[in-house]
Protein backbone atom coordinates (compact mmCIF):
# COMPACT_ATOMS: atom_id res chain seq x y z
CA UNK A 1 0.00 0.00 0.00
CA UNK A 2 1.51 3.63 -0.83
CA UNK A 3 0.37 6.04 1.52
CA UNK A 4 1.78 9.74 1.08
CA UNK A 5 -0.91 12.22 2.18
CA UNK A 6 -4.34 12.26 3.69
CA UNK A 7 -5.66 12.25 -0.12
CA UNK A 8 -3.77 8.81 -0.94
CA UNK A 9 -4.73 7.33 2.26
CA UNK A 10 -8.39 7.98 1.82
CA UNK A 11 -8.73 7.13 -1.81
CA UNK A 12 -6.88 3.65 -1.03
CA UNK A 13 -9.91 2.66 0.13
CA UNK A 14 -11.34 2.00 -2.66
CA UNK A 15 -8.89 -0.32 -4.24
CA UNK A 16 -10.63 -0.92 -7.54
CA UNK A 17 -8.73 2.79 -8.25
CA UNK A 18 -5.38 1.24 -8.05
CA UNK A 19 -3.96 -0.10 -11.24
CA UNK A 20 -2.87 -4.19 -10.90
CA UNK A 21 1.05 -4.50 -12.18
CA UNK A 22 3.05 -7.79 -12.67
CA UNK A 23 0.10 -9.99 -13.29
CA UNK A 24 0.71 -13.20 -13.95
CA UNK A 25 -2.19 -16.12 -14.88
CA UNK A 26 -3.40 -17.49 -11.11
CA UNK A 27 -3.86 -13.72 -9.61
CA UNK A 28 -5.56 -12.37 -12.22
CA UNK A 29 -7.95 -14.81 -11.95
CA UNK A 30 -7.92 -13.59 -8.29
CA UNK A 31 -8.08 -10.17 -8.77
CA UNK A 32 -10.99 -10.40 -10.89
CA UNK A 33 -12.45 -12.50 -7.73
CA UNK A 34 -11.27 -9.62 -4.81
CA UNK A 35 -12.11 -6.73 -7.64
CA UNK A 36 -15.87 -8.10 -8.44
CA UNK A 37 -15.84 -8.13 -5.03
CA UNK A 38 -15.19 -5.03 -3.91
CA UNK A 39 -17.71 -3.31 -7.40
CA UNK A 40 -20.36 -3.93 -4.76
CA UNK A 41 -18.96 -2.92 -1.42
CA UNK A 42 -17.21 -0.01 -2.57
CA UNK A 43 -18.81 3.36 -2.69
CA UNK A 44 -16.31 5.66 -4.22
CA UNK A 45 -16.73 8.31 -1.42
CA UNK A 46 -13.23 8.76 0.11
CA UNK A 47 -13.15 8.12 4.26
CA UNK A 48 -17.27 7.48 4.63
CA UNK A 49 -18.23 4.37 5.88
CA UNK A 50 -21.30 3.18 4.69
CA UNK A 51 -23.63 0.16 5.09
CA UNK A 52 -21.96 -1.70 2.70
CA UNK A 53 -18.18 -1.29 4.24
CA UNK A 54 -16.61 -4.56 5.51
CA UNK A 55 -17.92 -6.50 8.28
CA UNK A 56 -16.61 -5.12 11.30
CA UNK A 57 -16.41 -6.36 14.92
CA UNK A 58 -15.79 -3.74 17.14
CA UNK A 59 -13.04 -1.16 16.10
CA UNK A 60 -11.44 -3.65 13.79
CA UNK A 61 -12.09 -5.42 10.42
CA UNK A 62 -13.18 -8.66 10.89
CA UNK A 63 -11.39 -11.45 11.03
CA UNK A 64 -14.06 -13.39 8.35
CA UNK A 65 -13.51 -10.64 5.83
CA UNK A 66 -11.58 -11.44 2.87
CA UNK A 67 -9.29 -10.29 0.64
CA UNK A 68 -11.42 -7.69 -0.83
CA UNK A 69 -10.85 -5.55 2.54
CA UNK A 70 -7.34 -5.60 2.21
CA UNK A 71 -6.70 -2.31 1.45
CA UNK A 72 -9.26 -0.73 4.27
CA UNK A 73 -7.94 1.23 7.24
CA UNK A 74 -10.59 1.86 9.78
CA UNK A 75 -8.70 4.34 11.48
CA UNK A 76 -6.13 6.59 10.31
CA UNK A 77 -4.53 9.70 11.73
CA UNK A 78 -4.83 11.41 8.54
CA UNK A 79 -8.58 11.44 9.16
CA UNK A 80 -8.61 12.13 12.63
CA UNK A 81 -9.22 16.14 12.99
CA UNK A 82 -8.27 16.53 16.87
CA UNK A 83 -4.47 15.80 16.15
CA UNK A 84 -3.69 19.52 15.29
CA UNK A 85 -0.40 20.65 13.52
CA UNK A 86 1.58 19.71 16.76
CA UNK A 87 5.15 17.46 16.35
CA UNK A 88 3.47 14.62 17.92
CA UNK A 89 0.87 14.71 15.16
CA UNK A 90 3.30 13.91 12.30
CA UNK A 91 4.96 11.66 14.34
CA UNK A 92 1.90 9.89 14.74
CA UNK A 93 1.35 9.58 11.04
CA UNK A 94 5.48 9.17 10.40
CA UNK A 95 4.71 5.78 12.67
CA UNK A 96 1.42 4.86 10.22
CA UNK A 97 3.19 5.17 7.31
CA UNK A 98 6.26 3.39 8.71
CA UNK A 99 3.92 0.36 10.34
CA UNK A 100 2.43 0.41 6.39
CA UNK A 101 5.31 0.89 4.50
CA UNK A 102 7.94 -0.57 6.37
CA UNK A 103 10.42 -0.66 3.69
CA UNK A 104 9.45 2.52 1.63
CA UNK A 105 9.40 4.57 4.37
CA UNK A 106 12.68 2.95 6.43
CA UNK A 107 14.79 0.82 4.02
CA UNK A 108 17.50 0.46 5.79
CA UNK A 109 15.22 -1.19 8.89
CA UNK A 110 13.51 -3.67 6.81
CA UNK A 111 15.83 -5.39 4.33
CA UNK A 112 13.77 -8.55 3.08
CA UNK A 113 11.30 -5.85 2.39
CA UNK A 114 8.37 -6.56 4.56
CA UNK A 115 6.22 -3.94 6.53
CA UNK A 116 4.53 -4.51 9.76
CA UNK A 117 1.35 -5.01 8.29
CA UNK A 118 2.38 -7.73 6.41
CA UNK A 119 1.28 -9.85 9.53
CA UNK A 120 -0.27 -7.27 12.08
CA UNK A 121 -2.92 -6.46 8.74
CA UNK A 122 -5.29 -3.56 8.12
CA UNK A 123 -2.52 -1.28 10.21
CA UNK A 124 -2.83 -3.15 13.24
CA UNK A 125 -6.59 -3.22 13.03
CA UNK A 126 -8.34 -6.36 11.80
CA UNK A 127 -9.24 -8.88 14.21
CA UNK A 128 -7.52 -12.39 14.48
CA UNK A 129 -4.42 -10.32 12.85
CA UNK A 130 -2.78 -10.23 15.28
CA UNK A 131 -4.35 -6.39 16.22
CA UNK A 132 -3.18 -3.89 18.08
CA UNK A 133 -6.13 -1.09 19.43
CA UNK A 134 -5.91 -1.29 22.61
CA UNK A 135 -2.61 -2.80 23.18
CA UNK A 136 -0.70 0.00 24.02
CA UNK A 137 -1.64 0.72 27.49
CA UNK A 138 -0.73 -3.00 28.35
CA UNK A 139 3.37 -2.32 28.10
CA UNK A 140 5.41 -2.34 30.45
CA UNK A 141 4.38 -6.36 30.38
CA UNK A 142 7.03 -9.34 31.00
CA UNK A 143 8.60 -10.72 28.52
CA UNK A 144 9.39 -13.97 28.78
CA UNK A 145 11.64 -14.77 25.81
CA UNK A 146 13.84 -11.89 27.27
CA UNK A 147 13.06 -12.60 31.13
CA UNK A 148 12.49 -9.14 32.03
CA UNK A 149 9.73 -5.90 31.64
CA UNK A 150 9.71 -4.94 28.05
CA UNK A 151 8.40 -1.29 27.32
CA UNK A 152 6.00 -0.90 24.29
CA UNK A 153 9.78 0.68 22.86
CA UNK A 154 11.53 -2.62 23.55
CA UNK A 155 8.64 -4.59 21.67
CA UNK A 156 8.72 -2.47 18.53
CA UNK A 157 12.66 -2.37 18.25
CA UNK A 158 12.38 -6.44 18.89
CA UNK A 159 10.26 -6.81 16.03
CA UNK A 160 12.39 -4.61 14.04
CA UNK A 161 15.35 -6.57 14.46
CA UNK A 162 13.76 -9.80 14.40
CA UNK A 163 10.83 -10.13 12.49
CA UNK A 164 11.77 -7.30 9.91
CA UNK A 165 15.41 -9.21 10.25
CA UNK A 166 17.22 -5.27 10.07
CA UNK A 167 20.05 -7.33 12.32
CA UNK A 168 20.50 -9.02 8.62
CA UNK A 169 21.13 -5.38 6.85
CA UNK A 170 23.52 -3.06 6.38
CA UNK A 171 23.40 -1.53 9.70
CA UNK A 172 26.59 -1.95 11.90
CA UNK A 173 25.53 -2.86 16.23
CA UNK A 174 25.55 0.33 17.27
CA UNK A 175 22.64 1.49 14.51
CA UNK A 176 20.58 -1.06 15.32
CA UNK A 177 16.89 0.37 16.70
CA UNK A 178 16.55 0.89 20.41
CA UNK A 179 13.43 1.75 22.13
CA UNK A 180 14.21 5.72 21.47
CA UNK A 181 15.73 5.36 18.16
CA UNK A 182 13.24 7.98 15.87
CA UNK A 183 11.58 5.21 14.15
CA UNK A 184 10.44 3.17 16.52
CA UNK A 185 9.31 5.95 18.58
CA UNK A 186 7.08 6.98 15.66
CA UNK A 187 5.85 3.62 15.69
CA UNK A 188 5.26 4.04 19.17
CA UNK A 189 3.29 7.31 18.83
CA UNK A 190 1.26 5.47 16.32
CA UNK A 191 0.17 2.71 18.34
CA UNK A 192 -0.55 5.06 21.83
CA UNK A 193 -2.61 7.07 19.16
CA UNK A 194 -4.71 3.71 18.30
CA UNK A 195 -5.14 2.86 21.63
CA UNK A 196 -6.44 6.35 22.54
CA UNK A 197 -9.73 5.67 24.67
CA UNK A 198 -9.01 2.05 25.92
CA UNK A 199 -8.55 1.27 29.69
CA UNK A 200 -4.81 1.25 30.76
CA UNK A 201 -4.24 -2.15 31.70
CA UNK A 202 -6.89 -3.97 30.46
CA UNK A 203 -6.73 -6.70 27.62
CA UNK A 204 -8.55 -5.58 24.96
CA UNK A 205 -11.59 -9.29 23.91
CA UNK A 206 -9.26 -9.26 20.63
CA UNK A 207 -5.95 -9.70 21.78
CA UNK A 208 -4.07 -13.02 22.11
CA UNK A 209 -6.81 -14.36 19.68
CA UNK A 210 -4.01 -15.91 17.36
CA UNK A 211 -3.32 -19.38 19.46
CA UNK A 212 -4.14 -22.78 18.92
CA UNK A 213 -5.95 -24.16 21.65
CA UNK A 214 -3.38 -26.01 24.04
CA UNK A 215 -5.27 -29.43 23.77
CA UNK A 216 -5.11 -29.12 19.88
CA UNK A 217 -1.87 -28.73 19.74
CA UNK A 218 0.43 -31.42 17.91
CA UNK A 219 3.99 -32.19 19.30
CA UNK A 220 6.30 -30.99 16.86
CA UNK A 221 8.22 -34.02 16.08
CA UNK A 222 4.64 -35.56 14.69
CA UNK A 223 4.55 -32.67 12.68
CA UNK A 224 5.73 -33.84 8.86
CA UNK A 225 6.62 -30.56 7.08
CA UNK A 226 5.78 -33.17 3.52
CA UNK A 227 2.61 -32.62 4.51
CA UNK A 228 2.82 -29.33 5.52
CA UNK A 229 3.99 -28.98 1.97
CA UNK A 230 0.75 -29.91 -0.02
CA UNK A 231 -1.57 -28.22 1.97
CA UNK A 232 1.06 -25.35 0.87
CA UNK A 233 0.55 -26.08 -2.69
CA UNK A 234 -3.25 -26.80 -2.47
CA UNK A 235 -4.20 -23.64 -0.57
CA UNK A 236 -1.43 -20.94 -0.42
CA UNK A 237 1.26 -20.74 -3.56
CA UNK A 238 -1.21 -18.64 -5.83
CA UNK A 239 -0.97 -16.07 -3.50
CA UNK A 240 2.66 -16.62 -2.29
CA UNK A 241 3.97 -18.54 -4.82
CA UNK A 242 5.74 -21.79 -4.95
CA UNK A 243 9.30 -20.44 -4.10
CA UNK A 244 7.32 -18.56 -1.21
CA UNK A 245 8.13 -15.38 -2.02
CA UNK A 246 5.33 -13.46 -2.84
CA UNK A 247 2.94 -12.70 -5.76
CA UNK A 248 2.08 -9.61 -6.33
CA UNK A 249 -2.05 -8.81 -6.47
CA UNK A 250 -2.57 -5.29 -7.65
CA UNK A 251 -0.44 -3.35 -4.98
CA UNK A 252 -0.49 -6.20 -2.64
CA UNK A 253 2.02 -8.47 -2.42
CA UNK A 254 2.70 -11.01 0.99
CA UNK A 255 6.48 -11.00 2.21
CA UNK A 256 8.72 -13.55 1.22
CA UNK A 257 7.77 -17.01 3.92
CA UNK A 258 11.74 -17.94 3.65
CA UNK A 259 14.97 -17.62 2.52
CA UNK A 260 16.83 -14.35 2.94
CA UNK A 261 14.24 -11.63 2.71
CA UNK A 262 11.96 -13.19 4.98
CA UNK A 263 11.42 -13.10 9.17
CA UNK A 264 14.64 -13.91 11.10
CA UNK A 265 15.13 -17.40 12.60
CA UNK A 266 14.60 -15.55 16.26
CA UNK A 267 11.36 -14.25 15.18
CA UNK A 268 8.14 -14.83 17.09
CA UNK A 269 6.63 -16.23 13.66
CA UNK A 270 10.09 -18.66 13.21
CA UNK A 271 7.84 -21.03 16.00
CA UNK A 272 5.68 -22.88 14.69
CA UNK A 273 2.39 -22.70 16.76
CA UNK A 274 2.80 -18.71 16.63
CA UNK A 275 3.20 -18.90 12.81
CA UNK A 276 0.21 -21.62 12.86
CA UNK A 277 -1.79 -19.32 15.21
CA UNK A 278 -1.63 -16.35 12.76
CA UNK A 279 -2.15 -18.47 9.96
CA UNK A 280 -5.12 -20.50 11.62
CA UNK A 281 -7.21 -17.15 11.65
CA UNK A 282 -6.31 -14.97 8.62
CA UNK A 283 -4.76 -17.02 6.06
CA UNK A 284 -6.18 -18.07 3.18
CA UNK A 285 -6.86 -14.83 2.27
CA UNK A 286 -9.84 -15.37 0.24
CA UNK A 287 -11.38 -18.20 3.44
CA UNK A 288 -9.64 -17.22 6.38
CA UNK A 289 -10.60 -19.06 9.62
CA UNK A 290 -11.67 -22.24 7.67
CA UNK A 291 -7.83 -24.04 7.93
CA UNK A 292 -7.91 -26.89 10.47
CA UNK A 293 -5.37 -26.63 13.65
CA UNK A 294 -3.90 -29.85 12.58
CA UNK A 295 -3.55 -27.98 8.55
CA UNK A 296 -2.06 -24.63 10.18
CA UNK A 297 0.24 -26.53 11.95
CA UNK A 298 1.30 -28.74 9.10
CA UNK A 299 1.92 -25.60 7.01
CA UNK A 300 3.53 -23.55 9.84
CA UNK A 301 5.87 -26.55 10.26
CA UNK A 302 6.61 -26.89 6.40
CA UNK A 303 7.34 -23.24 6.11
CA UNK A 304 9.60 -23.27 9.23
CA UNK A 305 11.37 -26.71 7.90
CA UNK A 306 12.83 -23.64 5.56
CA UNK A 307 16.22 -21.69 6.04
CA UNK A 308 15.45 -18.42 7.08
CA UNK A 309 18.16 -14.74 8.26
CA UNK A 310 20.26 -15.98 11.05
CA UNK A 311 19.23 -13.62 14.54
CA UNK A 312 22.49 -13.00 15.51
CA UNK A 313 21.98 -12.92 19.30
CA UNK A 314 19.82 -15.86 19.85
CA UNK A 315 21.78 -17.12 22.67
CA UNK A 316 20.66 -14.05 24.79
CA UNK A 317 17.13 -15.49 24.56
CA UNK A 318 15.18 -17.43 27.41
CA UNK A 319 18.06 -17.73 29.72
CA UNK A 320 15.36 -17.08 32.35
CA UNK A 321 12.28 -19.05 30.89
CA UNK A 322 12.57 -22.75 29.12
CA UNK A 323 13.00 -22.79 25.93
CA UNK A 324 9.88 -23.35 24.09
CA UNK A 325 9.71 -26.78 22.13
CA UNK A 326 8.09 -24.33 18.57
CA UNK A 327 11.13 -22.79 18.72
CA UNK A 328 12.84 -24.94 16.19
CA UNK A 329 15.74 -22.91 15.26
CA UNK A 330 16.89 -22.80 18.66
CA UNK A 331 19.31 -25.80 20.05
CA UNK A 332 16.53 -27.50 21.95
CA UNK A 333 18.22 -29.67 25.04
C1 LIG B 1 6.46 -11.92 10.34
C2 LIG B 1 5.32 -11.41 11.00
C3 LIG B 1 5.45 -10.13 11.81
C4 LIG B 1 5.92 -8.91 11.39
C5 LIG B 1 6.47 -8.56 10.02
C6 LIG B 1 5.81 -8.01 12.50
N1 LIG B 1 5.27 -8.66 13.57
FE1 LIG B 1 4.74 -7.82 15.37
N2 LIG B 1 4.24 -9.66 16.07
C7 LIG B 1 4.26 -10.83 15.34
C8 LIG B 1 3.89 -11.94 16.18
C9 LIG B 1 3.80 -13.39 15.77
C10 LIG B 1 3.60 -11.38 17.46
C11 LIG B 1 3.09 -12.15 18.68
C12 LIG B 1 4.06 -12.26 19.75
C13 LIG B 1 5.25 -13.13 19.49
O1 LIG B 1 6.27 -12.61 18.95
O2 LIG B 1 5.23 -14.29 19.87
C14 LIG B 1 3.84 -9.94 17.34
C15 LIG B 1 3.68 -9.03 18.38
C16 LIG B 1 3.80 -7.66 18.27
C17 LIG B 1 3.49 -6.70 19.32
C18 LIG B 1 2.95 -7.05 20.70
C19 LIG B 1 1.47 -7.27 20.61
C20 LIG B 1 0.81 -7.61 21.92
O3 LIG B 1 -0.42 -7.81 21.92
O4 LIG B 1 1.50 -7.71 22.92
C21 LIG B 1 3.75 -5.46 18.81
C22 LIG B 1 3.56 -4.13 19.52
C23 LIG B 1 4.23 -5.64 17.45
N3 LIG B 1 4.24 -6.99 17.16
C24 LIG B 1 4.62 -4.62 16.61
C25 LIG B 1 5.20 -4.83 15.36
C26 LIG B 1 5.81 -3.77 14.58
C27 LIG B 1 5.87 -2.31 14.98
C28 LIG B 1 6.28 -4.36 13.44
C29 LIG B 1 7.07 -3.72 12.32
C30 LIG B 1 8.29 -3.05 12.71
C31 LIG B 1 5.95 -5.77 13.51
N4 LIG B 1 5.31 -6.01 14.69
C32 LIG B 1 6.22 -6.69 12.50
C33 LIG B 1 4.56 -10.96 14.01
C34 LIG B 1 5.05 -9.96 13.19
C1 LIG C 1 -5.59 -14.88 -1.96
C2 LIG C 1 -4.17 -14.74 -1.76
C3 LIG C 1 -3.55 -15.46 -0.59
C4 LIG C 1 -3.67 -16.79 -0.24
C5 LIG C 1 -4.42 -17.89 -0.96
C6 LIG C 1 -2.84 -16.95 0.94
N1 LIG C 1 -2.26 -15.77 1.29
FE1 LIG C 1 -1.06 -15.44 2.87
N2 LIG C 1 -0.97 -13.46 2.42
C7 LIG C 1 -1.53 -12.88 1.30
C8 LIG C 1 -1.24 -11.46 1.31
C9 LIG C 1 -1.63 -10.46 0.22
C10 LIG C 1 -0.53 -11.20 2.49
C11 LIG C 1 -0.06 -9.86 3.01
C12 LIG C 1 -1.12 -9.32 3.93
C13 LIG C 1 -1.44 -7.88 3.75
O1 LIG C 1 -0.50 -7.10 3.52
O2 LIG C 1 -2.64 -7.51 3.85
C14 LIG C 1 -0.36 -12.50 3.16
C15 LIG C 1 0.32 -12.67 4.35
C16 LIG C 1 0.65 -13.90 4.86
C17 LIG C 1 1.54 -14.09 5.99
C18 LIG C 1 2.22 -12.99 6.78
C19 LIG C 1 3.65 -12.81 6.39
C20 LIG C 1 3.92 -12.44 4.96
O3 LIG C 1 4.73 -13.17 4.35
O4 LIG C 1 3.38 -11.46 4.42
C21 LIG C 1 1.64 -15.46 6.19
C22 LIG C 1 2.46 -16.16 7.22
C23 LIG C 1 0.80 -16.09 5.21
N3 LIG C 1 0.21 -15.13 4.43
C24 LIG C 1 0.64 -17.46 5.08
C25 LIG C 1 -0.26 -18.07 4.20
C26 LIG C 1 -0.51 -19.48 4.14
C27 LIG C 1 0.19 -20.53 4.98
C28 LIG C 1 -1.46 -19.67 3.19
C29 LIG C 1 -2.12 -20.98 2.80
C30 LIG C 1 -2.76 -21.70 3.87
C31 LIG C 1 -1.79 -18.37 2.63
N4 LIG C 1 -1.05 -17.42 3.27
C32 LIG C 1 -2.69 -18.16 1.61
C33 LIG C 1 -2.25 -13.51 0.33
C34 LIG C 1 -2.66 -14.83 0.37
Amino acid sequence: MRMLGSQSVMSSRCPRRQRPRHMTLGPTTLLVLVVAHLAVGCTGVPGRQTSSGPAMTGPLIAASATMVTAWEVPKTPFADASLGPLPLSDEIKRGFRIFTDTPREVPQLAPGGMSCSNCHMNAGQREKSLPLVGVAGLFPEYNRRAGRLFSLGDRIAECFLRSENTTGGTLSPEELPTPTSPEVLAVSAYLTWLSRGSEVGKNPSWRGQNTIAAAALIPVEKLDPRKGEAIYGDRCVTCHGADGQGVAIGDKKAGPLWGPGSWNDGAGAARIYTLAGMIRYSMPYLDPGNMTDEEAQLVAAFINSKPRPVYPYKDRDYRTEKLPADAVYYSQP
